[in-house]
């Protein structure tokens, strides 16, 4: 799986999944400034275009490490406004992540970007397990693993730090063999 040297558009309705472009760094600028969007990725917390277009060019290499972070576009006009990433953990094993920009929240990116990337990990890549971890208070997040069919497993305790502390997860998923 490491081999997928150029990621594929995934149509995802309203919105479409594509590579990340210089032509972004709009929306690496506004989420910046989130709470938690700096804390859980490599998105600059201090953001000036260096910095905005060092981001872009590390996503350009993820695929060679068998990470794959697609923007999440409006289908309309091809604007960024967020980004759904999967990290395969080994033959049968991936995880996920999401996150969409203040300003475009709520009209459907997140839910619509899991299950497009959702889609692609399990019947593209033919993965049999995609993970993803939640904090339990992000009712946001935990709304958006539902609706793209994502079961909740378990609190994992301690299991990652955010912002230096260690935080408790949630942990879903969702199978190739739904069951
Ligand atoms: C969580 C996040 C990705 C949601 O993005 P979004 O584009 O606003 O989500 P959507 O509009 O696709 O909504 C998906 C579902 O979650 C619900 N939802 C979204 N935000 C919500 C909120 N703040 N409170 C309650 N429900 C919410 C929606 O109603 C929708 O549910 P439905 O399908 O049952 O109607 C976004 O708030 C975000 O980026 N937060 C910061 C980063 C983050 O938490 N990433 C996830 C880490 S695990």
């Amino acid at each position: 799986m490491g081999d997928i040297e150029e990621l594929p558009v995934l149509p995802a309705g309203a919105y479409t999944l594509r590579r990340w472009e210089t032509g972004d760094l709009h929306v690496v600028r506004e989420v910046s400034a989130d709470p938690l969007i700096p804390l859980i990725t490599t998105v600059p917390a201090v953001y000036d275009d260096a910095a905005g277009r060092a981001f872009v060019a590390r996503q350009w290499g993820r695929p060679a490490t068998g990470q794959y972070p697609f923007v999440i576009a409006r289908t309309a006009d091809g604007r960024a406004v967020g980004n759904a990433g999967l990290r395969v953990i080994s033959a049968d094993r991936a995880s996920v992540g999401y996150w969409v920009a203040p300003s475009a929240r709520g009209a459907g990116a997140a839910g619509a970007g899991l299950r497009a990337i959702t889609d692609w990990g399990l019947r593209e890549l033919g993965i049999a397990r995609l993970e993803l971890y939640v904090e339990p208070w992000n009712t946001g997040s935990l709304r958006t693993a539902e609706s793209a069919g994502y079961v909740r497993e378990g609190l994992l305790r301690d299991w990652q730090r955010v912002g230096g502390e260690l935080k408790d997860m949630l942990m879903y998923a969702a199978l190739r063999r739904p069951r």
